[in-house]
């Protein structure tokens, strides 16, 4: 399969068309202590290690608290397996880990990631401290699915994931049946949908007032705010957990501020860096459970971890943010 560096279509939505959600502060909110508070090795002398707790959400359908802070696979762990591939993952895997971050999102469809993220795991011996997400993807029919479902475990490593996922909506109906069966096994923990465009929102809410699922990942950040329309208050009515994806647009959102100094503001929620502040941006909403950040070097992975912890964003840091954007 080749890597997968899907298209938005969806245009940014106005700031001025869509109502800021109330950003009251989340009830669900507790701190977890980190693994560990081990200075991983600095790559730059301006870089300083994560330390503090990650900032935790309650998946509505249990209870069960997750960091806000989590990591996605695509692009980023599509390697070979030389070390000069490797290494630099073995370390993003490493900061992660010490954090106290637990959930990785990846897919079958996303070249070598679940092979690559199993071999890690498997090395570092962490698989059981990881909330690994993986997808129903591309696939139609039960068998197709079930086959698919039996690859990822091997790819992984693993004999369960705790998130089985139909990836952009496609065969919705029969692959969310083979996941709640899978589910009742106990080979899945929990089940949900994914998509990637704004465009498909409507029909994600229609699939969630009808089906129900326990999680929901979406496309969400200062330059695509669709989701604060329906999928965020919907997410709340009927307690279904968001995870957020594309919080960088791919990437997209370092380009638009480059050159730009962090605002000063930013020194008020802790954050120094635009990277912080994107993911600040999603997870001040209290409908968002978790976002899942991608990044191929240490040195990032760092900097993203970071925006869990301490203050998050209040309605007039939001509207700055996406005013700078603009
Ligand atoms: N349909 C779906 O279900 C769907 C669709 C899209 C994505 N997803 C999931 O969501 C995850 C995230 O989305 P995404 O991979 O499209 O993109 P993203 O997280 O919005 O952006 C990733 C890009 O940001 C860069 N980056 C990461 N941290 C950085 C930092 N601190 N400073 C500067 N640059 C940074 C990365 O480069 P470096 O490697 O150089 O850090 C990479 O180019 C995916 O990996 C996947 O797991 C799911």
């Amino acid at each position: 399969m080749t890597t997968r560096r899907d298209f938005i279509a969806a245009s940014a939505l106005s700031a001025a068309a869509i109502a800021l959600t109330p950003l009251a502060a989340c009830s669900q909110e507790t701190p977890v202590p980190s693994a560990s508070t081990a200075a991983p090795p600095a790559e730059t002398p301006a870089e300083t290690p994560f330390s503090g707790t990650l900032i935790t959400r309650a998946i509505p359908a249990s209870g069960e608290k997750i960091p806000v802070i989590g990591m996605g696979t695509s692009g980023s762990f599509e390697v070979g397996a030389s070390p000069a591939e490797r290494d630099p993952l073995r370390e993003v895997l490493k900061r992660f880990i010490a954090a106290g971050a637990t959930v990785i999102d990846t897919a079958p469809t996303y070249g070598s990631a679940e092979d690559v993220l199993g071999d890690l795991l498997a090395e570092a011996k962490s698989r059981a401290r990881i909330f690994l997400a993986t997808k129903l993807s591309g696939v139609s029919g039960r068998d197709e699915g079930l086959a698919q479902f039996n690859d990822s475990l091997r790819r992984l490593r693993t004999d369960k994931v705790e998130l089985l996922q139909v990836h952009n909506l496609r065969d919705t109906d029969t692959q969310l049946a083979l996941a709640r069966e899978l589910k009742q096994q106990g080979k899945v923990k929990y089940v949900g949908l994914t998509h990637y465009q704004e465009g498909a929102q409507a029909e994600l809410a229609d699939l969630m007032r009808r089906l129900k699922p326990d999680f929901v990942q979406i496309n969400y950040s200062p330059v695509s705010r669709g989701a604060e329309k329906t999928i965020f208050p919907l997410a709340q009515d009927l307690g279904v957990a968001v995870m957020i994806n594309r919080a960088f647009e791919d990437g997209r959102l370092f380009g638009q501020v480059k050159d730009k100094p962090v605002p000063d503001w930013a020194r008020e929620v802790g954050a120094d860096s635009w990277a912080q502040l994107f993911l600040k941006f999603a997870i001040s909403q209290p409908a968002v459970t978790v976002v899942i950040p991608a990044t191929s070097k240490p040195k990032n992975q760092t900097d993203n971890l970071k925006a869990g912890v301490g203050a998050l964003l209040d309605e007039k840091q939001r509207a700055a943010l996406v005013a700078a954007l603009g």
